[in-house]
């Protein structure tokens, strides 16, 4: 039983046309860009910016976000390469499963749900915190953290994250219902989100005090604050930066989402690059403008202790006087936003794991459909309990950076992924190719593992724990149940 083997593109692509041929090609290239603002712009920029900046990049948490585009960039153009030749749910899983075999399909699938289930527990309590932010902290701390959170700065610990529980359980029963999130609906979200931005670097320009940005990178020399080592090779300097894009990494996440959508846009050679490279670059911009503003209106330093969850809250109604309406907009345009990006994450986890499902690597409870909603009810009952359950008792630092290593394992795998189909399949149609092959996928697979490099030594053991637990499930379960196995079983029982 070959660990290796392979999905044929064509019967992938014959089995998609069989189960989805309801699905209408109605997605423009502008759909698609507004699709991916919806899911990249979320708790990345408004939280983990000033985590970023405060911990280990000072105000080179910029330079941070540019390093981790650069990243971004290399591996979107792979996705638009694979998106456009297999333009099915699935995305990276699929991709692997036709050019690595099942056990790296395995791998990414596994990987994936650190990126979306994860990622949508990170959400979910950045939402939590910023729901508290706009009710005035009237939630008690102990029911809106986790029991492992460090103590409020009075010693309250926590016990649960309700509100996180909240959300998800709304989006779930969302989802369930039938998500007929049409393109002008997250338009309008995206517009809102992008406005609120906007409007914060605009007024927040006139706040910066050019001392905020001077030193630019933290200096070895600076002092522990609030118990926080900044000697630590990897909490100033240049490996500083690294380490922030690590963290801001995490903003960035979604753009790949756009390929999930590959079947259903008009013209994906065209407009599926235009999606992912459009919806990466204005993220781009919007979020080195904002890293600008936000480092130079407070010192980094500030974020250690206030508002490290809610830091442009904080920022605005303690040091841009006269804008206190600035802070409940974007509290209210964070939450909308929020809310979008924790959809696409469940919705893309339940796509993920019904791909995976139907092909025999997870139970079929995964792919069981409603018989009214046709949606994969089950799958979305069972996410709601295993993300409440990290949303509710998980610290958001430690599910955010768990998100940000899965990503950025199943990147690296799709740039490889890129490498391995140009020399087995040298002949099929590329709407849209990656240029400069190999250097483009090389250099993504460096920049994405040397951002895994910066994480800290805590999150890269939990991931490999929660690695080697898929491999366990593998062995155990998904190698001998999946389809290619028993057609192999079929085919020698003949
Ligand atoms: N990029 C998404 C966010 O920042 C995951 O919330």
């Amino acid at each position: 039983m070959s660990l290796w083997r392979k999905k044929s593109i064509n019967k992938l692509l014959a089995d998609a046309g069989n189960t989805e041929h309801g699905l209408k090609k109605t997605l423009s290239a502008w759909s698609l860009i507004a699709l991916g603002i919806g899911a990249i712009i979320g708790a990345g920029i408004f939280v983990q910016t000033a985590r970023a900046a405060a911990e280990c990049a000072g105000s080179g948490v910029l330079l941070s976000f540019v390093f981790a585009a650069i990243g971004c960039l290399f591996a979107g153009l792979c996705y638009a390469e694979f998106a456009s030749m297999i333009p099915i749910a699935g995305s990276a899983y699929t991709y692997a499963y036709t050019t690595m075999g099942e056990l790296v399909a395995w791998i990414i699938g596994w990987a994936l749900v650190l990126e979306y289930a994860i990622g949508a527990a990170t959400v979910a309590i950045a939402w939590s915190e910023y729901l508290n932010k706009l009710f005035g902290g009237v939630i008690p701390y102990a029911f809106c953290h986790s029991p492992f959170e460090s103590p409020s700065a009075l010693g309250e610990h926590g016990i649960i994250n309700l509100p996180a529980l909240f959300i998800l359980l709304l989006l779930s029963l969302l989802l369930i219902r039938g998500t007929q999130e049409s393109a002008r609906v997250n338009a309008v979200i995206v517009c809102i989100k992008v406005t609120i931005v906007l409007a914060f670097i605009f007024v927040g320009w006139q706040f910066i005090k050019p001392e905020n940005h001077t030193p630019f990178l933290i200096p070895a020399g600076q002092p522990p604050i609030a118990g926080h080592d900044y000697s630590l090779p990897f909490n100033h300097g240049w490996l500083g930066v690294l380490h922030g894009a690590g963290i801001v990494f995490f903003a960035f996440i979604g753009f790949d989402a756009v390929s999930t959508a590959a079947q259903e846009t008009k013209n994906p050679k065209r407009d599926m690059p235009i999606g992912i490279l459009g919806s990466l670059a204005i993220c781009t911009v919007l979020y080195i403008l904002f890293s600008w503003v936000i480092t130079g209106v407070a010192p980094y330093t500030d974020f250690l202790k206030h508002g490290k969850e809610a830091s442009v809250s904080y920022a605005v109604s303690t040091y841009m006087t006269g804008y206190n309406w600035l802070a409940s907009a974007v509290t209210i345009a964070i939450l909308a936003g929020f809310s979008s990006v924790i959809l696409v994450m469940l919705l893309g986890q339940s796509r993920v794991f019904y791909s995976m499902a139907t092909d025999g690597l997870l139970p079929k409870v995964f792919s069981d459909l409603h018989p009214k909603f046709r949606t994969p009810y089950k799958s979305n009952i069972i996410l709601f309990l295993f993300v409440g359950l990290f949303a509710g008792f998980i610290p958001e630092s430690v599910a955010g950076d768990l998100t940000s290593i899965g990503t950025l394992l199943a990147f690296t795998l799709v740039c490889l992924g890129i490498i391995i189909m140009r020399r087995n399949d040298p002949e099929r149609p590329r709407p849209f190719r990656t240029p400069w092959v190999p250097f483009i996928p090389i250099m993504g697979i460096c920049v994405c593992l040397a951002m895994i490099i910066g994480l800290d030594t805590r999150t890269i053991l939990t991931a490999i724990s929660w690695m080697i637990l898929g491999l366990v499930v593998f062995f155990s379960y998904s190698r001998h149940h999946s389809n290619i196995a028993k057609e192999n079983i079929d085919k020698n029982v003949r």
